[in-house]
């Protein structure tokens, strides 16, 4: 499973980054709204920063509004990935843009059938909403699982980033049940690799290895 980096925190993203964990960036108007920066020079530094896809998403709600604005987001770097929301206008857009060679994330999405015909109207990535839909009472790995099973049974391209994650269960459960990502926060990264089995190892090892060298 690939790991994205759901932040728009350059040296956030640098400092993972040197660990190679980084295969993507996603964002959206929250998380620029975040940093106070300009968008498209925000965008073009995580560009210039991480080799994968960079989303960034359109603000207009109309398609003929998506499709300018994103036609003019994908010229500002080779790995651009255009977000658009799961809407009637955000699906005419998706599959124009397609048509135009621009690759899209269609993001808010929270049902299987929604998730479907995004991929067919040619969405090269799907994004399900975890956190905010277990909010809601919905079991989200079950969302996960039904998308796997639709995306491998029609043979439909598009790649599942898991979104919305709010915990390590959330990354082990949805890399069990077959997402090809998951976006991430950067304060989740760090639970990724510590546990206090391997605090607490590391600590009796080097007490045992200074007792050994006092002998
Ligand atoms: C990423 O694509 C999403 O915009 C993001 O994961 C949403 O996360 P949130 O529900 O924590 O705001």
């Amino acid at each position: 499973m690939k790991f994205f980096l759901d932040t728009a925190n350059v040296n956030e993203i640098k400092r993972i980054n040197k660990l190679g964990l980084v295969d993507g960036v996603t964002t959206n108007p929250t998380i620029i709204a975040r940093e106070g920066r300009d968008f498209e020079e925000v965008i073009k530094e995580i560009c210039a920063t991480v080799d994968g896809p960079v989303s960034a998403e359109v603000i207009s709600l109309d398609s003929e509004g998506m499709i300018e604005e994103a036609k003019n987001i994908a010229q500002w770097a080779e790995n651009i990935v255009v977000k658009i929301p799961m809407t009637e206008a955000g699906l005419e857009a998706v599959n124009k843009l397609t048509k135009l060679g621009i690759k899209t994330n269609v993001t808010l999405i929270f049902t299987a059938a929604q998730g479907l015909i995004a991929a067919k109207a040619g969405a090269t990535y799907i994004s399900p909403f975890l956190g905010r839909l277990d909010d809601t009472g919905t079991d989200s790995l079950t969302l996960i699982k039904k998308l796997r099973t639709i995306l491998d049974t029609y043979g439909l391209k598009a790649e599942i980033i898991s979104a919305s994650v709010r915990g390590l269960e959330h990354v082990e459960k949805v890399a069990v049940a077959g997402s090809d990502i998951a976006t991430i926060p950067g304060s989740l990264f760090p639970k990724l690799w510590s546990h206090p089995l391997t605090d607490a190892g590391i600590v009796a090892f080097m007490k045992d290895w200074e007792a050994f060298k006092n002998q």
